[in-house]
């Protein structure tokens, strides 16, 4: 089934912006198996996939929304909840684990109140379990957003978080970029 139109959405009662969507379906228009692009698109926009856009998806294509949320659900790239502004990823990968990874996530996890995958309730932090970061000689390892830190105690990625959270306070660092990526190259070391 290829990309039809249908009705041009703006913005919602609830206040769902419908233009990044838009934007997107006017890209794939008549294209076929545009269904995965549109999901990965559709993350890349909004930071996951949020229900309003795979109804609207479900639409352009002519296929029925339990199909769009069927792939949406099968494939782990794709996020049905939205993440805080803010995504500390702490390296459970064979060298950060056997250096203290699981130490790290707790003390994190602790300081913060929330489990890993949750989002604190003011969205400012996100905590995600991720496998290797590609800096293992600095095992332990977490980022926050595209910032490294390695060589981690416990004690240390909280002081990074907490040092984090007052460069944001001060606008001295970014909120994540809504398409994540993995980010780039050790830039801190704790
Ligand atoms: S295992 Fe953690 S950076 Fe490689």
């Amino acid at each position: 089934m290829s990309v039809g139109q249908g009705a041009v959405r703006a913005v919602d009662a609830g206040g769902f912006d419908y233009a990044p969507l838009e934007e997107l379906l006017r890209k794939y228009e008549g294209q076929r198996g545009a269904l995965i692009p549109l999901l990965q698109g559709t993350q890349a926009a909004y930071g996951y996939v949020p229900k309003e856009a795979m109804v609207r998806i479900a639409e352009a294509l002519g296929e029925p929304l339990s199909q769009v949320f069927g792939v949406a659900t099968f494939y782990a790239q794709f996020r049905l909840v939205p993440r805080g502004r803010n995504v500390i990823r702490v390296c459970h990968g064979t060298a950060c684990h056997v250096s203290g990874a699981p130490l790290v996530s707790a003390e994190v996890e602790r300081h913060l109140g929330i489990g890993d995958g949750e989002n604190t309730p003011d969205m400012m932090f996100t905590i995600e379990s991720v496998a290797c970061l590609g800096a293992c000689g600095m095992a332990p390892v977490m980022m926050i957003n595209d910032r490294t830190y390695g060589k981690l105690t416990p004690d240390k990625a909280v002081d990074a978080v907490k040092e984090f959270a007052a460069l944001m306070d001060g606008g001295q660092a970014q909120p994540s970029a809504a398409d994540d990526g993995r980010g780039t190259v050790a830039e801190e070391v704790a």
